[in-house]
């Protein structure tokens, strides 16, 4: 939707001329008082001019100060924290390109101690160089064009071309979420997907109302019928010869969340375009995969509604019939997430995957519990182990939360196999989604997939000021994760 300038990156061991267009960057290590200069190549006399205490300096990771340089260019120093780790540098890094995205061309002069930070340090400034202008085409003061990192290291082309590729997944899943809910909903989410996977190897399949219901999927007709917009499923499925090992992407989408009958209050709608986080994700994800060219099968399941009230829509109280045939007495119907997955989850089990990830801003609760940054991550042990290794890898950040047996009654029907939520109920309410999940996870009588449930309802928007290289806006946190696992799972 919004097309960034393409970054032309290059290493070099000569110092590029300083002009009004350029910017070189620094780092500044250390604690107050006592901070020190990180740099490789910069003139130690310039530097000597400067009085870090003064000037206000800080190693707080991200923290930018710009400072007047040779030739009407800029000196920017950056902060790197404490002790430098791999994600001090991708978030600093992405602080850089957030700020500089008025010159045109960045000159990086840092003492990377490895490949691994050098490739850190352009990962983060591709996912800082990034403004959301659908709407506002004309403030686009972005001129960014070209990279330089003055370094003996070196990297190959298909490290950075890899790199690109997972950075503008990111990209795409904020265009995906950014775009209000008025030109984006079920059908345009099927279009970007068919758009997207075109020239790869990806073959997909589209569920339309007729089917949902002639093939038995309750849940997203039943989120879906209130709307003028109908819901879709998407499969896509990208199946490389000789892939031993699978793993199934089932992602929420809803391309706005009204609540339907049990309708929201005005201040907790607004934000509820963001409720298709988790399938922007996994279909930005499983397009990465297959330009990466993992060997691993992956296959992404949209499941696609509008939730809106009108007088087609779910009643609370309706009994609803998911794919696996089980039963759900639809209390609340803003617990709509888990009605869409439910089928998601039952369509991808059929398929017998080895790894079942689903992605979801699922609650409310889980905001509440783990704030705006941690994704809360539920599921089986081996799948747990490996979304916190893969997570590990990327930098994002997900905390292990359990799902306590006791709760599992409060979601008990009188009438049905299961009610979506405990009415009155507040305690744990993340987990009761998680719980609820569960029962649509594997077939009975065949091995379960490896599950892990990820409720990104915190880290999916950032409501607050953008820092390191999340924007404000839609972050597209977790495609990077959701890559890694693949990644992982492969070799
Ligand atoms: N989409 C919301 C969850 C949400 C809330 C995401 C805030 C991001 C920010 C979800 O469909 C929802 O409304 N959940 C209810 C569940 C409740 C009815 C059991 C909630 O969290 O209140
Ligand atoms: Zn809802
Ligand atoms: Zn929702």
């Amino acid at each position: 939707m919004v097309a960034m300038t393409k970054l032309k990156i290059s290493l070099t061991q000569t110092i590029p001329a300083h002009s009004r267009l350029s910017a070189t960057v620094i780092g500044v290590e250390g604690k107050a008082k006592s901070l020190k200069l990180s740099k490789n190549n910069v003139d130690e006399r310039l530097l000597s001019l400067f009085n870090l205490d003064s000037l206000g300096v800080s190693a707080e990771v991200g923290a930018v100060k710009k400072l007047a340089g040779p030739s009407s260019s800029l000196i920017t120093l950056v902060g790197l924290g404490k002790d430098t780790e791999l994600d001090s540098i991708r978030q600093a890094m992405g602080s850089v390109a957030r700020e500089l995205g008025n010159v045109e061309h960045v000159i990086i002069d840092l003492p990377f101690k490895s490949k691994q930070e050098l490739l850190a340090a352009i990962e983060g400034f591709h996912l800082g160089n990034y403004d959301y202008l659908a709407y506002k085409p004309k403030a686009d003061k972005r001129k960014l064009s070209k990279l330089t990192v003055i370094t003996e290291l070196k990297t190959t082309a298909l490290e950075l071309t890899e790199l690109e590729i997972l950075t503008s997944a990111v990209h795409r899943t904020r265009d995906l979420v950014n775009a209000p809910a008025n030109d984006l909903y079920p059908e345009v989410m099927v279009l970007a997907a068919k758009k997207l996977a075109k020239t790869l190897p990806i073959k997909i399949k589209v569920w339309e109302e007729k089917e949902l219901i002639s093939e038995g999927l309750g849940g997203i007709h039943a989120v879906g019928k209130g709307s003028n917009r109908p819901p879709r499923l998407v499969k896509m499925e990208y199946k490389p010869t000789g892939a031993k090992r699978s793993i199934a992407l089932v992602g929420k989408g809803i391309t706005f969340d009204t609540g339907g009958l049990s309708i929201k209050p005005a201040e907790s709608m607004v934000g509820m375009k963001y409720d298709m986080t988790g399938a922007a994700s996994c279909l930005q994800a499983v397009i990465a995969i297959a330009e990466l060219k993992l060997p691993i099968k992956v296959t992404a399941w949209l499941c696609l509604a509008e939730n809106m009230p009108s007088g087609t829509a779910t009643r609370p109280n309706d009994v609803i019939k998911i794919r696996n045939g089980k039963t759900v007495e639809v209390l609340n119907t803003d617990a709509e997430g888990r009605l869409v997955l439910a089928d998601g989850l039952s369509m991808a089990s059929e398929e017998n995957p080895d790894y079942l990830v689903d992605v979801a801003t699922l609650t409310g609760a889980a905001t509440i519990a783990l704030g705006n940054r941690y994704a809360g991550l539920m599921g089986d042990d081996l799948a747990i182990t490996k979304v916190q290794e893969a997570a590990k890898t990327t930098g994002e950040l997900v905390w292990h939360m359990p799902l306590p047996e006791e709760l599992r009654p409060l979601l008990n029907s009188d009438i049905a196999d299961i009610a979506n939520v405990k009415i009155g109920n507040r305690a744990g309410g993340m987990l009761i989604g998680g719980l609820f999940l569960r029962e649509f996870v594997g077939i009975e009588g065949r091995t379960k997939p490896a599950w892990a449930h990820l409720d990104i309802a915190g880290p999916a928007n950032n409501d607050s000021s953008a820092y390191g290289h999340t924007p404000k806006g839609a972050t597209g946190a977790t495609v990077r994760t959701l890559v890694q696992l693949a990644r992982d799972l492969s070799s």
